[in-house]
């Protein structure tokens, strides 16, 4: 995900932002940039990939005692990871450029305007347009306040740097007026010749904090960026912006505009504990922040309560589908074989890449090949995307690294908008997956106009973040009560019926891909067809018991197991209850496996953490596979 450093204060500001944006990569990005002021002129400097192509261009510049500048990582959502879509962005008129993370989602609606007005867009990227509508508003200030446009004010400007404030109160009017009108998510940063000695930063739905130090204050998306200098933060919250200079900061409220005041939190981390946010692994921190997953992949995709892909627009509706995956991913394709039978109505299969690509496939007339990935990068399904497209049947890849193998060989792509992520074990992607699966269900019913309930599926969906975020505190609790009671455990079953049965195969992955324990996931009904031999107090059972029409079923499948004197752990949904002692209830939803997913992630996450195992880099793991 993208990241923001930006600073003012008695130390060379290049510099600083450089060291801020390297704190930062572990984040994951494509490309860098930064701005500075020299000799009040504003200076952009942006690159392609890794810091290091940044940092050389930078050395190359003059003035790197800049007192003032921000810097940016950018990880591509929208827009290729090329240069002229990398921050900062400048307005037509170089009077400010922005860093920004998040999306405006009525960009097209104001560019357009933009365009009329006769401004040019050098990039892809919503950024460039939120930049010259700022310029806009402060051109509309200025033409009512000194009847000229900032383009014809360039000699009052020169002697600017003496008496910054003077244009302050306009900039900070224009910056509020632009960002009442931008909907979406965004912290955004603003760095401008007008204004030499301050910073203007803003959020909604984005983080962003305020490093307090002494003589110098720093802005950022993520507290390492400024960690060596101060651990004294301001964490800024929606629809407020800060004016920050070398000696003072003021919090306001973007509507309103008045000061706000704010606390000043100590943070307590270390560098490497605040590189995963406070968390003690990744893993827990990805786990944790899936509501926020939940939200992004949504954004974009629904439009007046239908499903817009339209990457898929061009494509025909195909009479099949042939899912192929591997690992955590193949488990994201089972599950969504449920809801493209029940909803788009299209027979699915669904393939273990490393099988499929030995086997001599034949493939229907019309069928349409989804590979999925996390990385992109997994040789096994690449090895099958490269087969079917050779072949010529078209490639819907969906995947969550922007440039990837798998997408750039696609025919089209689908990004899950995940983040990166960087724990060696799937958690967050497989649910990024899954609603983009189930967002592919949707979209393919209503291209065929079946009666399938896209509105009612999108008003659960669209419910799940806050669900899911309320959920999540007390869902640890009682992963780390369950993983202490059953830690004694050599073997675990997981169990699942209908839609969790796919879920009870992941479970299972997870519990020995991090603690070792071997377990092994089965659809409820099969138990009995062998798998029930097996059953002691010693081997205990994970099931899986949502409220639908499975559920009768499911009970009668955990008493066989009772019976027998198997340790059950029932996840069921509030409203229901069995006749078990170990009951773990999670909130009722219609999309019960959302929840679900993160309850196990945490199980297992708790059980390797109690059992002293390395979450993050279990033995023998890698995060992509790239050899068969
Ligand atoms: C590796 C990882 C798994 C992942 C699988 C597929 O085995 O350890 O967590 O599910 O690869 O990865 P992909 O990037 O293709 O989703």
């Amino acid at each position: 995900m993208c990241g923001i450093i930006g600073y003012c204060g008695h130390r060379p500001a290049v510099p600083l932002v450089l060291e801020g944006l390297k704190r930062l990569e572990y984040r994951g990005y494509d490309s860098a940039g930064l701005a500075f002021l020299q000799l009040n002129k504003l200076e952009v400097i942006r690159s392609e990939g890794k810091l290091c192509n940044l940092e050389e261009k930078v050395a190359k510049t003059a003035n790197t005692f800049a007192p003032i500048s921000i810097g940016h990582t950018r990880w591509a959502t929208h827009g290729l990871p090329v240069e002229r879509n990398s921050h900062p962005h400048k307005s037509n008129n170089n009077a400010l450029a922005i860093v920004h993370n998040g999306i405006i989602e009525n960009f097209q609606e104001l560019k357009d305007e933009l365009l009329q007005k006769g401004y040019v867009f050098y990039s892809d990227t919503d950024t460039e347009v939120l930049a010259n509508l700022i310029s806009d508003e402060l051109d509309a200030l200025f033409a009512a306040k000194f009847s000229k446009k900032y383009e014809q004010m360039q000699a009052e400007l020169e002697s600017i740097s003496q008496n910054s404030l003077q244009y302050l109160p306009y900039m900070e009017e224009a910056f509020r007026n632009a960002l009442k009108r931008a909907h979406g998510a965004y912290a955004v940063v603003l760095l401008s010749p007008l204004i030499p000695q301050h910073l203007l930063a803003a959020r909604l739905s984005a983080p962003l904090l305020l490093g307090i130090g002494i003589g110098e204050y720093f802005i950022a998306s993520d507290v390492p960026a400024f960690l060596p200098y101060t651990r004294d933060v301001v964490f800024l919250d929606d629809n407020e912006y800060v004016v920050l200079s070398a000696s003072s900061y003021a919090v306001k409220n973007i509507y309103v505009g008045e000061e706000i005041a704010k606390t000043v939190h100590h943070i307590p981390w270390d560098l490497q504990g605040a590189a995963k946010d406070g968390y003690k692994h990744f893993m827990l921190k990805e786990i944790m922040e899936q509501p926020r997953v939940l939200q992004d992949c949504l954004v974009g995709r629904l439009q007046d309560d239908m499903v817009c892909l339209p990457e898929l627009d061009t494509l025909a509706v195909p009479d099949s589908i042939r899912i192929i995956a591997c690992g955590t991913s193949y488990n994201a394709g089972l599950w969504s074989q449920y809801y493209l039978e029940q909803f788009a109505e299209i027979p699915v299969t669904v393939e273990i890449a490393s099988e499929f690509r030995y086997r001599k496939p034949i493939l229907n007339k019309n069928e349409l090949v989804v590979v999925i990935s996390q990385s992109g990068e997994t040789a096994d399904t690449l090895g099958a995307l490269r087969l079917c497209r050779e072949k010529d049947y078209p490639v819907l890849g969906i995947c969550n690294v922007l440039g990837s193998s798998v997408a750039r060989e696609a025919t089209v792509s689908l990004y899950t908008q995940a983040g990166p992520e960087i724990s060696v074990a799937s958690t967050k992607a497989m649910l990024s997956q899954m609603v983009v699966l189930l967002l592919l269900a949707l979209y393919y019913g209503q291209r065929k106009k079946l009666a399938c309930p896209v509105r009612e599926v999108l008003r659960e969906l669209k419910a799940l973040p806050e669900i899911l975020e309320n959920a999540l505190p007390k869902m640890r609790d009682k992963a780390k009560e369950f993983a202490f009671q059953y830690a004694f455990a050599k073997s675990f079953f997981y169990l699942g019926r209908g839609i969790a049965y796919s879920l009870a195969l992941e479970g299972a992955l997870k519990l020995k891909e991090l603690s070792y324990i071997h377990a092994e996931g089965y659809a409820t009904g099969e138990i009995k067809h062998g798998p029930i031999a097996l059953i002691d107090p010693d081997f205990p059972t994970f099931a899986l018991a949502f409220d639908d029409e499975n559920f009768s079923k499911v009970r009668s499948g955990i008493q066989e197991i009772k019976s027998r004197q198997g340790r059950v752990i029932s996840l069921l949904q509030e409203g229901t209850t069995l006749e078990n002692e170990d009951l773990w209830y999670i909130p009722k939803t219609k999309l019960p496996e959302f929840i679900a997913l993160p309850a196990m992630q945490l199980f297992s996450y708790e059980m390797a953490d109690y059992l002293g195992k390395d979450v993050d880099q279990p033995r023998n793991l890698a995060k992509s596979v790239t050899v068969e």
